[in-house]
């Protein structure tokens, strides 16, 4: 098998697949310091390069972890070389590349999402931003690592935040401006394996996208995770499933695009029930450090169904536990960060717990941080109070200078 990446989402992967009776061989290209054994120095970006490794391996199924080569077409540049990959083709991946696209999806198939309205000229955006008040958020349309996003609570924001993404500091991506109504509740990632017809869901989990602890400061690619949230109930996701992935998978089947990957959905509860805020197409980040971490069955016989287009026979197992991940990040992350700082780890990460690398390399021996989330340090426990005070003690025996976490990474979960 070949992972495709270098985040902590691929070493959960790695470090699941690696458990499969059914593996013969892994590489990971490019990794990171955590998947070293798998490693294959081939960018993500470099398809060519991708397949000609595939084709010369034998690669049996390859897996995609980040948006971007599936943007670029990945999965329909594997098919064509007669090459098994789990992930959406470049017309599917659509949903995340192009976030108007997704709305006309949404639109389409009528799932429950935020009011909006798309922009090409600024003076347009902020005339209709004056009309709508704050608050209200504005999105670049193309792909940002989940950072083109801005919620103003304010007007002055609001019309700053117009100029921030359409002056080119989002570069195409900002070329078209989506403004959406402000929707209150907690947010829940639910990820789904898909085959095109059939999904399942994963265990539900919430992520904790700003920077700062409390929810403040910038939007960030996710700075810790826990599963599942007490929010989340069976009859929340028979909606979700019903309402909102059918018939997702239903209208790209219909345009003759259909879904098979993952269909991750971020999803807003609200007071009158849940609502979509965007579609992922890939594992989430950091989602599948706790996603793994809780999944019982195997995970290859799993994609493989979902590239056989036989999902339907396959039953998913989870642990009861609870489990929490906490991001280390460079100081500074999300806007420029320190490179290059050595990091020591403990030689033991102790029963039920497990430290992903991210952003790690290996320089003359020396571990040291290449990115800006740079470890995730996963633990399960038997509550969520267990399985925080794990991970935080762990987190606590790792010399990481100056490195930037949060402390409340599912506080909110405890006490309901
Ligand atoms: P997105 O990349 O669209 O998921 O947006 C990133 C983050 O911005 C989300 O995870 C939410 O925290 C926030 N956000 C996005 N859209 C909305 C909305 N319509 N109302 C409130 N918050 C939002
Ligand atoms: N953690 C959010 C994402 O992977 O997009």
């Amino acid at each position: 098998m070949l992972i495709i990446g270098n985040g902590g989402r691929e070493h959960a992967l790695a470090w699941k697949l690696a458990q499969s009776p059914e593996l013969e061989r892994l590489y990971v290209a490019p990794g990171n310091a955590g998947t070293v054994i798998w490693n294959v120095p081939i960018s993500v970006q470099d398809i060519a390069g991708l397949v000609e490794f595939a084709v010369k391996e034998k690669i049996d199924l390859t897996v995609v972890g980040p948006e971007d080569p599936l943007s670029l077409g990945i999965v329909d540049a594997f098919q064509e070389a007669g090459l098994r990959i789990f992930g959406p083709t470049q017309a599917a991946a659509q949903l995340e590349g192009s976030k108007s696209f997704a709305k006309m999806i949404m639109e389409g198939a009528k799932i429950p999402t935020a009011e909006w309205q798309v922009f090409e000229d600024p003076v347009r955006a902020k005339k209709y931003i004056e009309t709508i008040g704050a608050p209200c958020v504005l999105k670049a349309d193309g792909l940002a690592a989940g950072k083109g996003v801005i919620v103003a609570m304010d007007l002055e924001t609001a019309l700053q935040a117009v100029d921030e993404i359409m002056d080119g500091n989002f570069g195409s991506a900002g070329k078209k401006l989506l403004i959406e109504e402000f929707l209150e509740g907690q947010e829940v990632s639910l990820l789904c394996f898909s085959d095109g017809v059939t999904a399942l869901p994963m265990v539900p989990v919430q992520d904790h996208k700003r920077a700062l602890e409390g929810d403040l400061g910038l939007n960030t690619g996710g700075m810790g995770t826990y599963s599942p949230p007490p929010i989340w109930t069976t009859e929340l996701e028979a909606i979700v499933m019903r309402n909102l992935v059918s018939p997702t998978l239903k209208i790209m089947q219909e345009r003759g695009t259909p879904f098979v990957g993952v269909l991750f959905l971020g999803l807003m509860i609200t007071k009158q029930g849940p609502k979509l805020l965007e579609y992922n197409v890939r594992f989430g980040d950091p989602e599948t450090q706790v996603v793994m971490k809780r999944l019982k069955s195997d995970l290859l016989p799993v994609l493989w169904a979902c590239t056989e287009k036989n999902l339907s026979e396959v039953q998913l197992e989870w642990k009861n536990e609870v489990a929490v991940c906490v991001v280390m990040a460079a100081e500074g992350y999300p806007l420029a960060y320190t490179k290059g700082v050595p990091i020591r780890l403990p030689l033991e990460s102790g029963q039920d717990a497990v430290i992903f690398h991210a952003g790690t390399g290996i320089h003359e021996g020396q571990l040291l941080s290449t990115g800006g989330r740079v470890l995730g340090i996963t633990a399960e426990g038997q509550t969520l109070q267990k399985a925080r005070e794990k991970a935080y003690a762990l987190v606590d025996e790792i010399d990481f200078p100056k490195s930037h976490f949060r402390r409340d990474i599912g506080v909110k979960g405890l006490g309901n």
